[in-house]
């Protein structure tokens, strides 16, 4: 699948060159043309700067830093085999189905790729330390990734009591309470969670921030989805009706709301954690921060956006990886409302190999929504739909998640594969569902989109004939 994705991109991209033959970028002409060596200073460095030291260097997340030659060159065969993979930046969405298009897509182009392939197999050289760009500014703090973003600090921090890990122990769910510190209502158009420290963030897996409502905020409650299966009522899924501010785990970033669309803060309500720890070999003092962006006052919006873990297990059944093989399970969830999904993040453990959302729609067609075919545990990334593409389903349309796992030694994560695994809540148990945000729509709203997508498509094939 991977493949096939790759190479038609690369047909799409090539024919769109022929048109614009001049702009071609220098570093592109240079891979093709033996004249001039692809570079480290020319052309390596503003990729790296670009896309991955953000992460790569000294204080950062990254195991190594990636900023000056002496720094890259012993990993060169590690960057293009990470890159060519498509593992590294962790941006691990299939471009050939589904969504296409995303809020915060980190992915290199095909060029990128090419240069940083090219670099390598022609020995890595570093060039004229003239052609090297202006450094970029050192990250020295564990800070917020939309503030990196460029969306400002947060208007409120809240933050959990911190919990020591030892260096070893079993894995512990930590779950103080902590207040709102609000005097009036507040509407959140983005939300971040993020470890209390860089050191933090090598012990938290997960932590969920839970609003513990106001009576005056039942509106919070999400009743527009139902699965089957345990810890459901008369078609209720009570899973997802407690609501949530935001998931957030490992590698994951911001959750931002389609444009007029949040949640709803009351003074009163207080934030009930759900974090999930894990011992790294190190005393680790960590905990939870929640950074709120509001909408300003006099912009509140109108709806409201939920979050929904779908299924990717049908969970009357158990969850059964044998030792040493491969498994697959698949999970359904009916929409009682027009839905538009802004969203998507796939969650598993170890064992967690590839997520495919599809939604089945009520007149029996099909059509997959996000697909990852390489999942890796380290990187729970959120992929945020555009505005635009966020794809909208009539009610009654089925959400069927297809989950794929890995419990053979050739899944670099696995700590065990002679070990039988099955549903849980340890990092060596597995589960399987996609964390999607979700907005509802009358039947007319629902219609009123329908049409004005049609046209803007109408528009866009005319522009292109
Ligand atoms: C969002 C943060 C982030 C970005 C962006 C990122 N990396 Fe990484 N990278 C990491 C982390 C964390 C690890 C270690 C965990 C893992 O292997 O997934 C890693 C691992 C790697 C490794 C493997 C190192 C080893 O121990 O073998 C290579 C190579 C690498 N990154 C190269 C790159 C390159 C090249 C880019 C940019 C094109 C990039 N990364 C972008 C965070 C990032």
């Amino acid at each position: 699948m991977m493949g096939f994705g790759a190479r038609r991109r690369r047909t799409i991209r090539a024919g769109a060159a022929v048109g614009a033959f001049l702009a071609v970028s220098a570093s592109a002409a240079a891979a093709d043309s033996p004249a001039r060596p692809v570079t480290f200073s020319k052309d390596i460095a503003p990729i790296l700067q670009a896309k991955c030291q953000e992460c790569h260097q000294p204080n950062s997340i990254g195991p190594m830093s990636l900023i000056t030659f002496q720094d890259a060159r012993p990993w060169a065969r590690a960057i293009k085999e990470r890159v060519a993979a498509r593992q590294m930046p962790p941006w691990h969405i299939d471009p050939s189905v589904g969504v296409q298009k995303f809020k915060n897509d980190m992915s290199l182009t095909d060029e990128q790729v090419d240069t940083i392939v090219h670099w390598v197999d022609g020995g890595a050289p570093r060039g004229d330390p003239k052609d090297l760009p202006p450094p970029r500014p050192l990250v020295t703090d564990n800070e917020w990734q939309g503030v990196r973003d460029g969306f400002g600090r947060p208007d409120l921090v809240i933050k959990s009591s911190e919990y020591t890990m030892p260096a070893e122990h079993q894995d512990v769910w930590y779950r103080p309470m902590s207040d709102i510190p609000l005097t009036q209502p507040r509407w959140i158009r983005m939300v971040e969670i993020r470890p209390s420290s860089l050191k933090a963030r090598r012990t938290i897996h997960h932590s969920i921030a839970y609003q513990v409502l106001s009576p005056d905020n039942v509106a919070a409650v999400n009743t527009g989805v139902a699965t089957g299966g345990f810890r459901q009522q008369d078609g209720v899924d009570l899973v997802n009706r407690r609501p949530q501010i935001m998931e957030w785990a490992i590698g994951k970033g911001y959750d931002r709301f389609r444009e007029g669309t949040g949640k709803l803060l009351l003074p009163g309500e207080r934030i009930s954690w759900d974090q999930h720890i894990h011992a790294v070999g190190e005393d680790i003092l960590s905990g939870s921060e929640l950074g709120l962006w509001f909408y300003p006052k006099g912009q509140e919006p109108t709806k409201r956006s939920y979050l929904v873990g779908f299924t990717g297990i049908d969970r009357s059944k158990m969850l059964d990886i044998p030792p040493n093989s491969l498994a697959f399970t698949e999970g359904f969830t009916v929409l009682k409302e027009n839905t538009i999904i802004t969203n998507f993040q796939p969650h598993f453990h170890l064992r967690g190999k590839a997520m495919q959302v599809e939604a089945i729609l009520p007149d029996g067609s099909r059509q997959v929504i996000s697909y990852v075919g390489n999942f890796n545990f380290n990187w729970m990334t959120n992929y945020i739909y555009d505005e635009d593409a966020a794809p909208a389903f009539p009610k009654g349309t089925v959400i069927h998640v297809s989950a794929w796992y890995d419990n053979t030694k050739a899944n670099r994560n696995n700590p065990d594969p002679d070990q039988w695994v099955g549903y849980g809540d340890r990092t060596v148990d597995e589960m399987a569902h996609a964390w999607m945000n979700v907005v509802y729509l009358t039947d007319d709203e629902y219609k009123a989109l329908v049409e004005e997508r049609k046209a803007r498509a109408a528009r866009t094939t005319e522009q292109q004939q």
